[in-house]
């Protein structure tokens, strides 16, 4: 059965102005066991690849030729967001839901497969950003994976800011191996990014 978790409505409006974000944004590597909150998960998703305006389809981050290749996977660990069950979630921009692709806390296995960088089994969120190159490539050819690499920063420096504008933290981890995130995924999405997010310790 598809479980499919509708997301609260994106705010428009934050705590911090662009400008003390950018200046507070630092990467954290240790994190309280602090959960996060549904509203901030969904603020988070939201940043990374909400619909912003609905009669285009156009979203917060910018993509070449409006082909859209990335996707986004949420790891909840256990009691890691308020409300939420421990499991794999893929994003859906155009309903700003959640599918759920699995309900194993698969946190642990993600950082033993990304170098046992021990963070990302602390944090109760990670952001993994996936791509589907094909998107891009069928329209430019080979320099479409140059602009889907470019998009995923883009992706992920909007993640990074709005984590800070919610009082949170995150790292962007680029080591990890391909396959074995991908088998974790368990989709044609080739993983770039993981992106752990919670409360920074201390
Ligand atoms: C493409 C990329 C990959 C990265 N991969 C990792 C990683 O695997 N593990 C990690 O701890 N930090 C990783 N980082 C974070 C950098 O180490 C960090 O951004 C850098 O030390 C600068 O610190 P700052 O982010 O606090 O400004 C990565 C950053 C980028 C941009």
């Amino acid at each position: 059965m598809l479980i499919t978790l509708k997301l609260p409505k994106p705010k428009l409006k934050g705590a911090l102005s662009l400008e003390e974000a950018i200046s507070a944004r630092r990467s954290v590597r240790v994190y309280s066991a602090a959960p996060i909150s549904f509203e901030d998960l969904s603020q988070l998703l939201w940043a990374a690849q909400g619909i912003t305006e609905p009669e285009s389809g156009g979203r917060s981050a910018p993509s070449a030729g409006a082909t859209y290749p990335l996707e986004l996977f949420a790891f909840v660990r256990q009691g890691g967001v308020k409300g939420v069950d421990a499991g794999v979630y893929r994003y859906r921009p155009f309903d700003h839901s959640l599918i759920k692709v699995s309900s194993e806390d698969k946190v642990k296995a993600l950082m033993e497969v990304a170098l046992c960088q021990e963070f990302i089994a602390e944090a109760p969120l990670n952001i993994v950003v996936a791509a589907k190159y094909e998107r891009t490539t069928m329209r430019y050819g080979s320099r479409g994976i140059r602009y889907v690499h470019i998009e995923a920063g883009h992706v992920g420096q909007n993640i990074s800011l709005e984590a800070v504008s919610l009082g949170l933290a995150s790292v962007m981890v680029g080591a990890f191996n391909d396959n074995a995130v991908k088998k974790l995924l368990n989709d044609e999405a080739e993983p770039l990014y993981i992106i752990p997010v919670g409360y920074r310790a201390g």
